[in-house]
């Protein structure tokens, strides 16, 4: 009993160490961490991974949700950077921090940046503008007080570091501006409350506890709120529902100050107060987000579930997790970060916090399907699915359709929140999610549309019978060289902005946009090269760092005039500089294909298409429609433009391109012969969601291919479809029927359970297993390049084409042994040798399996040298192309590694994958993995800090924003605020996690066999 009663106080203690660790000051911390607890932290395990074919950008990084406003914080935190390094008031303080001998004044500053909340940095305006129930609340708080105030005055526990440190505060704060008193006494009645509570001494800072006091006060008021509220009354507590405090955040770390219209209207519908499901759409830039994620902030701190929000690029999620991470520290909530490598399935267990999953869209359809399985998906209260329009996007949206059917289905409880462009058949996807609709029109800036055709501009107006109307002629002159070199006129088109505004130009390749950037920089004045000098050559040095000392040839041209290209060739390193550096202004014009519409938010003056085609494709509305949508920066720009260069030729085309209805979203489950539809059976049946005819016949009836059966399922009906699958993974071996004992039940065998919970597309499952299988007969230990071979991407294998050559060149330096392992799989020396001397070989070799271990060569040096560019310059590769390689191969690696675990004729695969996966994520240095793990920051960014003696993530938590962005290189302060942000929500993700599985092992059995109850008249049992 005692030793019970011991190991519980051991960890609660623990817990709340834990739980802090974001807000207890870094001395503290050292003090307090025992060798158990070191313990604990050094055995963290990488987290175990999924995989997916999420994106065209690979690991891709991008700006912020408000780029021009992070610009212009940029801008002036720049400027007050520079100021600040030349005041002595930095020297000091640095020299305090390297010499841990801080002066009063310097230890005071570096002690309040770890510990107090960002919110003590913000203005207290925002108390003018509380609704009248926070002030009536906080009047009451007010008399209380004053009760109390004596008793205060008798009593503390506190240890007289903390005392001190409460002594200047409250100085400090006696002199602060009248209206801060309000808040403070609330923090003076809480303050009295805890040490009234606190009997035993602790190590956790007292302003972190009164703070997250007040926090949960106001909840807890937000929340009585949301229970009275009745439907004839509209105020629901503080903030829609939530704390103050919450309002503030938005302020600081948004620049929100107020809800555009639509935004509240949206929040105040009664279809959302009483959580029904919606579905709102709006034009790009409409702030459809924000809506959301006041949604999930509510349903994290008021209901306490958890949610997922799923977007559809892994540089988004990344985005959002950096965005967030500072909200979850502030309100307490974990956010978790479910793309590429990283994600747990099933997420850890919380039992004192809500989770807030941020996910892209396989990644989210692994996680819901471990929350069935796991029996917790009823924990998860809210859904947020953003770009809902993708549900008609190729095996993606099938992707998204099966994940919200299931969710639908397994769980009444969880609401689901779609966000989407604007639709022609949105009634199909109200049906399909039992939701309701809100539709506005609003964009922050009045965009115009432009088409160019010869040498006159014509406003886009559906009204007119042309559906042209004619607004300018083409002011320019050209010579006769100048017009045969660009005879689009897109430098007098470009020249009009820039520099002083932005411009984007979207080119039908990635060639073109090279291409187009050179040809602009020919012909742009001396000017030019003057604006904005010293950035353009911080910008140079820091892609000279990112690319090893290599910079691409066209970048080193381009950008002293303030131009790049930005497309999936270039590394996620260059894109992401490329990006900040136009977001601040650095650059203005970026040459760029589609896929920077739908993946980051880049805002322009002007948007210029320079054809209507993505490659040979003529372009489909939606697309024109997010091109176009990036025009016109909220806050900056009084008015946005396209314009859109059309061929005579392509006229009819182009009328129909922009004067042309909303398109329709349709099912993709029977995308690609029913792959979709297939791959959503056998899940069911292996979750036991449905496991015979008469229940998958049901489920189906939940999904959009049914509301829209009459348009997809012509030649066959539903019912026909879904029989007709059933067959099919019968004939592939991945479901059976059980005995007729058990009414025809169906079951998924070892090799379908495998397939679906590796995620494995079922194109491909049995090749795998084979290869896997072929592979341990002779699985070679001594290098890497068999158990690489065996985790490359079947579906890369099209887009990559060998050169004989170089293929050659390469496979002559493997070791005899590798080369044998090579012959072995299929591709013998000879062939290799033959086909690099130009002969025609008739030997029959299946080219998908040397295409494939071509590509494992690449992915083999890469791990060898972890030099990017080294490597794609010797396989004349994109730099881009064998970066996408190795994200999509570390992504397959977890998949594989799934699939074996489910068979154990695969045992050894397991440990081998586990490393394999961990190396192919983090292709870097050792030591630079623990900093790589933090969201978002990338290897040239990891060696910088690392240089700079930030060497662990703990480290980073730690760190002081403002002294971080002072050290390193054109790191700007909110940029660094973020960085810190997430590695302390990473490190309290870790720590939460172990400390989660110390209390579930000493947690005793809730069905621990007890002894039977002893009748009352019965004889006790004599020996
Ligand atoms: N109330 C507001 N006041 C000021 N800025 C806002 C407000 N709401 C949103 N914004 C800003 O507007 C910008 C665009 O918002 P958001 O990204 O949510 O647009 P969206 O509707 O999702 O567009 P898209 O369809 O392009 O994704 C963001 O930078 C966001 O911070
Ligand atoms: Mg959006």
């Amino acid at each position: 009993m005692n030793v019970e009663l011991k190991v519980r106080r051991v960890s609660t203690r623990k817990r709340s160490r834990v739980t802090r660790t974001h807000l207890t000051p870094l001395k503290k911390r050292r003090e307090g961490k025992s060798p158990q607890n070191r313990r604990l932290m050094a055995d963290v395990k990488p987290v175990e991974c999924f995989s997916d074919s999420e994106d065209l950008f690979g690991g891709y990084d991008s700006i912020l949700d408000d780029s021009s406003l992070l610009a212009k914080l940029d801008g002036v935190e720049h400027e007050r950077q520079r100021k600040h390094q030349s005041t002595t008031y930095t020297d000091v303080d640095q020299q305090d921090y390297t010499s841990l001998q801080p002066s009063n004044a310097g230890k005071q500053r570096w002690t309040e940046t770890l510990t107090d909340s960002i919110l003590d940095d913000l203005q207290d305006e925002h108390l003018e503008e509380l609704p009248s129930s926070q002030l009536h609340y906080l009047e009451q708080i007010d008399e209380s007080v004053k009760r109390s105030r004596l008793q205060e005055r008798n009593q503390t526990s506190t240890p007289s570091r903390t005392t001190d440190r409460t002594e200047t505060q409250t100085n400090t704060e006696a002199n602060a501006h009248r209206r801060r008193s309000v808040r403070r006494s609330v923090s003076d009645h809480l303050k009295t409350t805890m040490l009234c509570n606190a009997s035993a001494p602790t190590n956790i800072s007292r302003s972190v506890v009164l703070k997250e006091a007040v926090v949960s006060e106001e909840i807890s008021v937000a929340m009585q709120a949301m229970e009275t509220v009745s439907a004839e009354s509209p105020d629901l507590g503080p903030f829609f529902g939530l704390p103050t405090k919450v309002k503030d955040l938005m302020y600081k770390l948004r620049g929100i100050r107020k809800l555009y219209d639509w935004q509240e209207t949206c929040l105040n519908l009664d279809c959302v107060q009483q959580r029904r499901n919606l579905i709102y759409s709006l034009p790009t830039s409409g702030g459809k987000t924000l809506v959301a994620e006041i949604l999930i902030l509510k349903e994290l701190l008021c209901r306490k579930r958890d949610c997922l929000f799923i977007l559809p690029y892994i540089s988004l999620v990344q985005e959002k997790v950096r965005g967030l991470a500072s909200f979850g520290l502030e309100l307490d909530f974990m956010v978790e970060e479910y793309a590429g490598s990283k994600g747990r399935f099933p997420p850890v267990k919380r039992t004192n916090k809500s989770s807030l999953y941020i996910a892209t869209i396989e990644k989210a359809h692994s996680l819901v399907n471990s929350l069935i399985e796991t029996n917790r998906i009823e924990k998860l209260g809210l859904t947020v699915v953003d770009e809902l329009h993708m549900l008609g996007d190729g095996s993606r949206g099938a992707t998204i359709e099966m994940t919200l059917a299931k969710v639908l289905y397994t769980s009444k409880t969880t609401q689901i929140i779609g966000m989407s462009a604007t639709l022609g058949n949105i009634r199909d996807l109200q049906m399909f999610l039992k939701a309701e609709n809100y539709t506005n029109d609003f964009r922050p800036v009045q965009l115009k549309e432009y088409v160019k055709l010869r040498d006159s501009i014509y406003e886009v107006d559906p009204r007119e019978e042309e559906c042209f109307k004619f607004s300018r002629a083409l002011n320019f002159k050209y010579s006769g060289a100048m017009q045969r070199i660009d005879p689009d006129h897109i430098i007098a088109l470009v020249t009009e902005v820039i520099p002083t505004h932005s411009c984007l130009v979207f080119c039908p390749t990635k060639k073109n946009c090279e291409n187009v950037a050179g040809m602009i920089c020919k012909y742009l004045k001396e000017e030019f090269l003057q604006h904005r000098q010293a950035e353009k050559a911080i910008l140079l040095r820091e892609l000279r760092d990112s690319g090893n000392g290599s910079v691409c040839p066209v970048l080193k041209k381009t950008v002293p005039f303030g131009l790049a290209y930005h497309h999936s060739g270039l590394t996620s390193e260059e894109r992401k500089l490329m990006e900040e550096a136009y977001s601040s202004g650095v650059l203005c014009l970026l040459t760029c294909t589609s896929t920077l519409a739908a993946g980051v938010n880049l805002p322009a003056r002007r948007v210029i298409l320079r054809s209507p085609y993505v490659a040979t494709d003529f372009l489909k509305r939606s697309q024109y429609k997010q091109m176009v949508g990036r025009a016109g920066r909220a806050g900056i720009d009084s008015v946005g433009e396209s314009i859109l260069i059309v061929q005579e030729k392509d006229r009819q085309m182009t009328k129909t391109l922009v004067c042309s209805p909303t398109e329709n979203c349709y099912s993709h489950l029977m995308h690609d012969d029913g792959k979709g539809l297939q791959s959503l059976i056998l899940s069911l049946i292996g979750l036991n969601v449905a496991t015979s005819s008469d229940q998958l016949r049901e489920f189906l009836h939940g999904t959009l291919l049914s509301v829209q059966q009459e348009q997809l399922c012509v030649e066959k009906s539903l019912w026909q479809v879904v029989q007709q699958s059933v067959e099919v993974l019968k004939e592939k071996q991945l479901i059976t029927v059980a005995s007729e004992e058990h009414n025809n039940t169906l079951q998924v065998t070892k090799l379908g359970k495998a397939t679906y919970k590796g995620s494995v597309d079922l194109t491909y499952s049995d090749v795998l297993y084979r290869d896997l299988w072929k592979g341990l007969e002779g699985l070679l230990l001594n290098s890497y390049l068999h158990l690489v071979y065996l985790v490359t991407p079947y579906d890369l294998i099209s887009q990559c084409r060998p050169d004989w050559m170089i293929y050659f060149r390469q496979f002559t330096l493997l070791s005899a042994a590798e080369q044998k392992m090579s012959a072995a799989v299929g591709v013998p020396e000879s062939f290799v040798a033959r086909k690099a001397a130009g002969q025609t070989v008739k030997k029959d070799v299946n080219s998908a399996v040397v295409t494939r271990m071509y590509l494992a060569l690449v992915l083999f040096s890469l791990l060898k040298e972890t030099n990017l560019w080294s490597v794609a310059e010797r396989f004349q590769l994109s730099r881009g192309f064998v970066q996408t390689l190795l994200s999509s191969s570390s992504a397959f690696c977890c998949c594989v590694l799934h699939f074996t675990e489910e068979l154990e004729e695969f045992w050894p695969f397991k440990a081998l994958l586990t490393e394999l996966t961990r190396r192919l994520s983090y292709c870097v240095t050792a030591e630079l993995v623990p900093l790589m793990e933090v969201a978002g920051v990338m290897e040239s960014r990891a060696k910088q800090l690392y240089n700079a003696g930030y060497k662990t993530l703990t480290h980073l938590a730690n760190a002081d924003p403002a002294l971080l962005s002072s050290t390193i290189e054109n790191l700007y302060r909110t940029r660094a605020q973020q960085i810190v942000a997430s590695a302390k929500m990473l490190l309290n993700e870790k720590a939460a996690a172990l400390q989660e599985e110390v209390n579930e092992l000493l947690t005793t059995p809730s069905d621990l066999p007890q002894p039977p109850p002893r009748p009352l008249d019965a004889p006790t049992k004599k020996q």
